[in-house]
């Protein structure tokens, strides 16, 4: 740590970490590359201008965040690091960790963010007391997206259970149209497993394997049976399904190519983006089986230690973030629900709205959980260690039962 700080000094005495700030720009890097995801970003890009800050933009493509995270630490060691990082879970306090992050405790007091942002968000928000992290948005996984007239044609009923699911999947292959809009990527195998868990095993399950990382869990039958699904909608994707970007699976099911896509609701954004309208050209449902659960992620800018002249577009930044006003533009674009309990529905389409019933709901019922997939449940190695796993099983012909045991040994290991 004491290195990382090292570099970071030279680095600013260099002059490097200026190179691209004035006064009154951010620098801001982030995976939100997407058609819904860039125009949802727009919206802050827009507030900031407006203000008379000007936005330094550091797209790094790829959904999960990764490719993101990688480019991320190379800038900090040689002493660039960027205004504002999106970011998720762990991955926030592991950079408050390193102490190399601005402190936004003096905004926040201000703003009485305390008192509206839930705890589950804090959590990943704050490092040791101190507001590290502006959160922008509540995402959950265990989301299925469906197009409607293509149920419609084929006479299929939103599926309640995991067997109505399966088998409206099969009429669907049966009729010559792809089942499932699916992207053979690591962490959409993993997105899928999030809702899969959590179908299969209830909140109590999902929570000894994934948050505890219980070993009696983690080589359970329920997860042998977890495997044994994730086998099952391997056989309801297409044959062009590696390597496919997850806004490119929303599309299919956009334009009737393929009924359903299991996403989290980012893919809403998409939706959305072709103009498409929730209850009349697609629909939203809980993962069959998860219904009154919630898995959740919630994106955040971390803010990074700047040059004192960077600092206050920084926190202007952080403020416009936290705005009621930007929190309704952001998220009814984005798919996603505002970070602020004191946030009102009646701008939120259909889907929006359930999203935040679902919420307010898990949170009464202490049914909301981090997800895995994107970095709510475990730190990066556990997450990553998953991610290998799943997806050698998606994309393999492992058995359910190697899968449990590769599983079991490697989150073990990853400590
Ligand atoms: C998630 C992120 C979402 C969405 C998605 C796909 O990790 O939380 O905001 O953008 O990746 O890029």
């Amino acid at each position: 740590m004491k290195k990382l700080v090292g570099i970071m000094a030279l680095g600013s005495a260099l002059g490097l970490g200026s190179v691209a700030g004035q006064a009154g720009e951010v620098e801001v890097l982030h995976w939100w590359t997407s058609g819904g995801e860039a125009k949802a970003l727009g919206e802050l890009k827009s507030t900031l201008e407006s203000q008379g800050v000007s936005w330094k933009d550091m797209p790094v493509a790829g959904g999960g965040g990764s490719s993101a995270m990688t480019v991320l630490r190379s800038r900090v060691m040689s002493g660039q690091a960027p205004t504002a990082v999106q970011m998720m879970g762990f991955d926030i306090l592991d950079w408050g960790q390193e102490g190399v992050v601005a402190n936004l405790n003096g905004v926040a007091a201000e703003e009485g963010w305390d008192a509206v942002v839930p705890a589950a968000l804090q959590k990943f928000a704050k490092y040791d007391g101190q507001w590290i992290a502006a959160p922008v948005n509540i995402h959950s996984t265990n989301w299925v997206w469906g197009n409607k007239a293509l149920l419609s044609k084929l006479n299929i009923a939103v599926p309640e259970s995991w067997n109505d699911f399966i088998e409206a999947m099969e009429k669907v292959k049966a009729a010559g149209f792809v089942a499932l809009a699916h992207g053979g990527q690591a962490w959409q195998d993993a997105t899928v497993f999030d809702g899969v868990v959590m179908a299969t095993g209830g909140v109590d399950f999902y929570r000894k394997a994934l948050i505890e990382l219980d070993q009696e869990a983690l080589t359970s039958d329920t997860m042998r049976q977890v495997f044994d699904r994730m086998r099952q909608l391997r056989g309801l994707v297409d044959d062009n399904f590696p390597g496919r970007d997850w806004n490119l699976a929303s599309a299919m099911v956009i334009n009737g190519d393929a009924a359903f896509q299991m996403m989290g609701d980012w893919a809403k954004g998409e939706f959305l983006n072709a103009g498409k309208v929730p209850g009349t050209d697609f629909v939203c449902f809980r993962t069959p089986g998860s219904q009154g659960a919630v898995v959740f992620n919630t994106d955040q800018f971390a803010m990074f230690e700047v040059d004192a002249e960077r600092q206050d577009a920084q926190l202007k930044m952080a403020s416009a973030v936290l705005s009621p006003e930007f929190q309704v533009a952001f998220n009814t674009v984005k798919g996603s629900v505002p970070v602020r309990t004191d946030i009102s529905d009646e701008a939120f389409d259909a889907c929006g709205k359930k999203a935040m019933a679902d919420l307010r709901e898990a949170v009464t019922k202490d049914t909301l959980v981090g997800s895995m997939a994107h970095g709510h449940a475990a730190p990066a190695a556990v997450k990553s260690a998953l991610y290998d796993v799943v997806t050698a099983h998606f994309n393999g012909t492992m058995s359910s039962d190697e899968a449990v045991t590769q599983l079991a040994a490697s989150i073990q290991n990853a400590f």
